[in-house]
């Protein structure tokens, strides 16, 4: 958040004021700075440096090809789980030997794509995954480097759509089952096990369960070693966490002080696969207020973004700061409900759902119809999880560099909503 300022004039990002922007490019639209998620690359290699890390940037989080162009350029790997995820890392020139593939259900298409792009490396979450990935490797001549993704059952205090490493989850293999795969991998010729990860959830604002998650990763790698596995990854995953607005969280230090002696003691290659911490406070929504509606209760703000812009408020309740982008008003008036002056609004969208919503009793203050409002934290898990529920286009992104901004994702027609389609 602290990326976006607010300076005479109203909210700002870099040298670029937002209103421009909005003028130019109309609402809804997603702003990112470049400026802070490259600071926020930097500041998690700089904590991490005696380990230093393979930074494998979690492409789900935000897949804009400009963002992750920016990434590559800054020396960033990649952390991918789909076809599709490959497809956008390869186009934007991603050297396949900083790229993993993860997720639960690979077909064996994209296991081929995988292996002839030659990623470094496949996270594993199942016998039978390994045994398709071998399946196609040995079909096409090669060895596919595999890390086997472990199931701590370590709770990471998330919200319960976004916590993978509990053993009710699926995600992850057992303890007693990663041994009994070890076991079976020795008769695959095409797979070579170099390593384990590990990703407990997200956002996790704590160093406790990466402590220990590792705490029971370590003995194993130890126990692999000494049935014969040379192992040379440790992958501790992403979730590291950012101020959304409601919350607390240690940052990149504590996280390091906390990883980076059990990665050395390891004896491995550490990777990492943040997504929200590089990406989520360095965007914001843009949107303008459409209505002001008052009922006998309540006070609406009805905006021109919506659920199928930013489905995190729905889906996980999330909280994401508010506020307009030309205020007179201090920053931190905001969200005091018990608070004086201005008013309680719920921020909504024009989807039919009354899950469309952005934030409800939010003191805000006095809006007038028009006003832009800025939705902060929307960089990670905002775009990529857009849709177009309720047939609207998807809204365009621009791209903040110092004094200069471009569209990077221009905003969908009605043309691009039926592409495809047949009658
Ligand atoms: C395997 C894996 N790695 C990394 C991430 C990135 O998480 P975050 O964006 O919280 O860092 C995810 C998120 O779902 C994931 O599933």
């Amino acid at each position: 958040m602290e990326f976006f300022e607010y300076r005479e004039g109203g909210l700002s990002a870099e040298e670029v004021s937002l209103s421009e922007v909005a003028s130019a490019v109309g609402t809804p639209c997603y702003v990112y700075s470049k400026r802070a998620f490259l600071s926020q690359l930097s500041a998690l290699r700089e904590a991490f440096a005696e380990a230093d890390p393979l930074v494998c940037y979690s492409l789900k989080a935000n897949s804009s090809l400009a963002i992750c162009a920016a990434l590559r350029e800054a020396g960033a790997g990649f952390d991918i789980v789909s076809g599709g995820e490959l497809f956008r890392a390869l186009k934007i020139g991603a050297d396949p030997a900083t790229i993993g593939y993860a997720g639960v259900g690979k077909t064996e298409p994209e296991i081929e794509r995988a292996l002839d792009a030659e990623v470094l490396l496949f996270n594993v979450e199942s016998v039978n995954e390994a045994r398709a990935i071998n399946h196609v490797a040995s079909r096409m001549g090669v060895v596919a480097r595999i890390a086997l993704r472990l199931n701590p059952d370590v709770d990471a205090n998330t919200h319960s759509y976004t916590t993978t490493g509990k053993k009710e989850n699926k995600f992850g293999i057992e303890f007693s089952q990663a041994r009994e795969l070890i076991g079976v991998l020795r008769g695959l010729d095409a797979v070579d096990l170099a390593g384990f990860h590990l990703h407990l959830g997200s956002p996790i604002s704590t160093v406790e369960p990466y402590l220990a998650g590792l705490g029971k990763l370590l003995p194993f790698i130890e126990e692999a070693r000494s049935n014969g596995v040379d192992v040379r990854y440790i992958n501790v995953g992403g979730g590291y966490a950012i101020e959304y607005g409601d919350n607390t969280t240690v940052g990149p230090a504590e996280y390091a002080a906390a990883i980076v002696p059990l990665a050395k003691k390891s004896g491995c290659k550490l990777i990492m696969e943040p997504g929200r911490f590089i990406i989520g406070n360095a965007g914001v929504l843009l949107t303008s207020v459409t209505y002001l509606k008052r009922t006998p209760t309540k006070a609406f703000a009805i905006c021109d973004a919506a659920m199928n812009d930013l489905i995190r408020p729905a889906l996980y309740g999330s909280y994401h700061r508010i506020w307009p982008v030309k205020t007179s008003l201090p920053v931190d008036a905001y969200d005091d409900p018990g608070g004086e002056g201005g008013q309680i609004v719920d921020v909504v969208g024009p989807v039919c759902e009354s899950g469309d919503f952005f934030a409800k009793g939010r003191r805000l203050p006095d809006l007038s119809e028009g006003d832009l409002l800025a939705v902060f934290s929307a960089g990670a898990y905002g775009m990529t999880m857009g849709s177009n529920y309720n047939s609207r286009p998807r809204p365009c992104e621009v791209l903040i560099d110092g004094a200069e901004y471009r569209v990077i994702r221009r905003r969908e027609t009605y043309d691009d909503l039926i592409r495809g389609e047949v009658f």
